[in-house]
Order: C-alpha cells, then structure tokens, then sequence
C-alpha cells in the first residue's frame, strides 16, 4: 500500500522554503512544512515536531494576568529588572524546590527562557575576550547554538551520552583544559533525550566551574518533569537536582513554559548566583557601560533586547509561583500526563520495528517524560523524517542537537491526544508494511 501522502506535496513545500535536505530543517522550518502539507492534503498530523504544551494554562496564572491587564498595568513599561512581587516569589520558588538561596535582586523575568540564554550570552561570553564561548553538553535544543552563532560567538559541544557519571569529569576537562570556554550550558532533564543528570554529576560539573572559572547556564525549561522523583512538595526533599548546590558559579534558566503551561505569555525566570552578578571584567566595557556582570545584564543586554518583560505576564508569573510555593497547586501532578503519554507512544513505536536511541540513563531505562528519540534500522535521521512525513507523522532529526546519532529524530508528546493514539499506530503499522527491515 502506498503511503497517504503523495512525496510531491512534502518535496515542493520543502523546494519552495529553500530547503534541500529535510535532516537540517530546525524546528519552526519543519512545523511550517507541516501546516502547509496539512492543508493541502486535510490528513490531520501526528505532530511531534515541537514542545508546545498540550495542557491548559495553570488558572492562577490567566486570572491574575486578566487582573492586571483591568488595573491598567498594559499602559506603563515594566521596571526591566522585574517588579518586586515575582522577583521574591521566585527567590522562594528556588528555596522551597531547589533548597537553594538566593538573592530576589537577582530573580528576573525574561521574555521566555529563549531570551535568558540569549542575555547570558551576551553578557557573560563577552566577559573574557580570550575565551571562545559556551561548552554545550549535547544534545541539546538546537536554537541555543543558533543564538550563539547569530552573536558570532563559536561554541564547543559534546554528545554526553557514551560520557555518564565519572567518565564526565575527563570529558569536560578536557575542554576547560584549553581556556577557552566561558560558559557550560545543558538542560536537565535533557531535550531531547530526557536523559537527568545525577547529583555526583552535578557535582562534577560545579567543581570543574569553580575551578576554572567558567559560569554555569543551567536550563531547567523541564523543572519536576523527572517523575521518577516526587520533587512537587515545597520545602520538602527530595528536591529538584541542580548544579547551584556544587558551585557559586551558576545562572539558572526556569521556563514557565512547560511546567506551567505558559509558553503564550513567553515569560520566564532567570536566577543568577551572587557570585556571577558581582563578577566583573574589563572586557565588558566593550559592550556596555559597567564592567559588572549584573550591571551590564541589566541595564545592557535585557534594555537592549526588549526593554523588560511582559507587565501583565509578571502578574501572571508571581500568582503561579505564590500558589506553587503555598503548596495551593501541585504543578508537578499538572504535567505528569506527558509522562504517561510518553510510556504509550514508545510502546506503538517499540512494537512496529522502531528502536528508542537514548535509551539508557545510567544502568536505569530511560524515564518517560516531555520528549524520547527513536529509529528504524537502516534509515538516517534525515530519510525518516521524509519518509514519515508520508505517513502524517513529523518530528526533528537528532542531527540539529548536537547528538553523535544521526540515525534518529526526536518525538515530543506534548501535542499529541490520546484519540490519536489509534492513528499513531495504523500509520507505523502501514510504515513497518511499506519498510520491511
Ligand atoms: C531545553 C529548553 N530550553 C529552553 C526552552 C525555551 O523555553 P521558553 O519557552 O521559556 O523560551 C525550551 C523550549 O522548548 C527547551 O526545551
């Protein structure tokens, strides 16, 4: 049997967006492939391209937004640093869930987490003129390296997975080694293998940053997704692992996207140590009017890039986070679903032929979560991604991630609803037909 889409329909939408191999499309380019193949053909999408919550918006977070915007707040501009009600719910987010403490000065909103790691960045790969950039510890979400490529910064990145637990301690000596690294970025839980680093690797990470002196970015965009762990009860352990317990070296980025429901408003947390916003360093007086880290991510980068953040979605953000911290809502039980989708849909892949790539974490199974990677024997990641998209599935090669692995994509669940799942499986039952291994 013939696959439901016709070839044609995919290749002249991806010839007419410039696009000659569909294994190099970032995500955006492939959604984009897919709402046009969607309306020519009608055939409703498998889409599993890009993280965009599946769940409602957390409640307390619309009123309060509605709230604000009737006060009047849409009329005024937004104090960039944040107003002071978010800046102290977040610094009592990162104690009652993170057990850390911090400064609220140093709590500050960012349009989305997506502009946190811009601003990083901007400010602190601009701190030493010598060194090169950030260390991704890959794979990783590709428009991070985008970012620092628009900078015209160069980056160095690793696939960690043959490179766990101590074996990371080399590995990333390696390249600190060569000083020419300012910045270590990862995302744990991990886009898109959901693999979740370990205390002793946290450890490991935050002793190497003490010691040469490089600044943590660490992206909690899946804050409490490992659900393996309960890490929902405020102040109480087990607590959601993080590299700040290890190094004062750190600045952490908190999506309220997919732990909140909130991707819409784009607003996000960005937490940095005190010891990274007292850091100065001559070389910043390239680019803005202090020499001072704080100073010059402030009144530099976030002027620069948007003047602040959101009034209203600050309103929004601080009710979250109070009902989060008052123990009012469990946000954790709120996304758990995505976990449970996950379990379901690898299992419809596992039985039509397909091969899940970052399979392990550590000795353990891989956990079910936001995203999991798989393959099919004998096909590259690029020449799945065309071929499924015959079949009305899409999804993101591992190749734009940074992973060593190109024969696989990754799939996000967020998006996909149970009523699907009967389609899911008829369109890999007729694939595995059409694709005997
Ligand atoms: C690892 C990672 N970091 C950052 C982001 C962006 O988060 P935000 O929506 O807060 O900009 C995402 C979104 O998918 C992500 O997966």
């Amino acid at each position: 049997m013939a696959a439901p889409i016709d070839a044609g329909i995919v290749r002249r939408h991806a010839q007419a967006m410039g696009l000659a191999d569909l294994g190099r499309a970032s995500i955006r380019e492939i959604k984009k492939i897919v709402d046009l193949v969607e309306k020519d053909t009608g055939l409703r999408f498998i889409r599993m391209e890009m993280g965009i919550p599946g769940l409602p918006a957390m409640q307390a977070g619309v009123a309060a937004q509605i709230e604000a915007l009737k006060m009047g707040v849409a009329a005024a501009y937004p104090d960039i640093q944040g107003i002071p009600a978010l800046k102290s719910e977040i610094a009592r987010f990162v104690k009652l869930f993170l057990d850390v403490d911090v400064n609220a000065e140093h709590c500050v909103p960012t349009v989305g987490s997506m502009m946190g790691g811009m601003a990083t960045f901007m400010t602190v790969n601009r701190m030493w003129a010598d060194r090169e950039g950030s260390l991704f510890i890959d794979p990783g979400f590709p428009v991070q390296k985008l970012q620092c490529k628009l900078l015209g910064h160069d980056y160095f990145t690793f696939d960690v997975f043959e490179h766990r637990g101590e074996k990371l301690r080399p590995k990333l000596e390696s390249y600190l080694k060569t000083g020419k690294v300012s910045s270590i970025l990862y995302s744990s839980p991990n886009n898109p293998s959901w693999i979740c680093f370990t205390e002793d690797e946290l450890r490991i990470i935050g002793e190497l940053a003490t010691q040469y002196n490089v600044v943590v970015i660490e992206d909690l965009a899946y804050f409490g997704m490992d659900f393996r762990k309960d890490y929902s009860r405020p102040g109480q352990p087990p607590f959601q692992p993080t590299v700040a317990k290890y190094t004062d070296n750190y600045i952490l980025l908190i999506s309220s996207s997919k732990a909140f429901s909130y991707a819409g408003e784009r607003i996000g947390m960005m937490v940095v140590s005190d010891a990274v916003w007292n850091m100065r360093s001559p070389d910043l007086l390239r680019y803005y009017s202090s020499d001072q880290l704080g100073h010059g991510l402030i009144f530099g980068a976030i002027y620069c890039l948007s003047s602040g953040t959101s009034h209203s979605a600050q309103y929004a953000l601080a009710a979250m986070l109070k009902a989060v911290n008052d123990g009012q809502v469990n946000f954790v039980d709120q996304v758990r679903e995505y976990g449970e989708k996950a379990k379901v849909m690898k299992q419809l892949f596992l039985d039509h032929g397909f091969t899940i790539v970052y399979d392990k974490d550590l000795e353990d199974p891989i956990a079910d979560g936001f995203y999991f990677t798989f393959a099919y024997p004998g096909m590259s990641g690029g020449h799945l991604l065309s071929e499924l998209l015959h079949y009305g599935i899409s999804a993101i090669t591992l190749d734009i991630t940074g992973s060593d692995r190109t024969e696989g994509l990754r799939a996000c669940t967020s998006l996909i609803k149970r009523d699907q799942f009967p389609d899911l499986e008829a369109r890999l039952k007729q694939f595995q037909q059409d694709h005997p291994v």
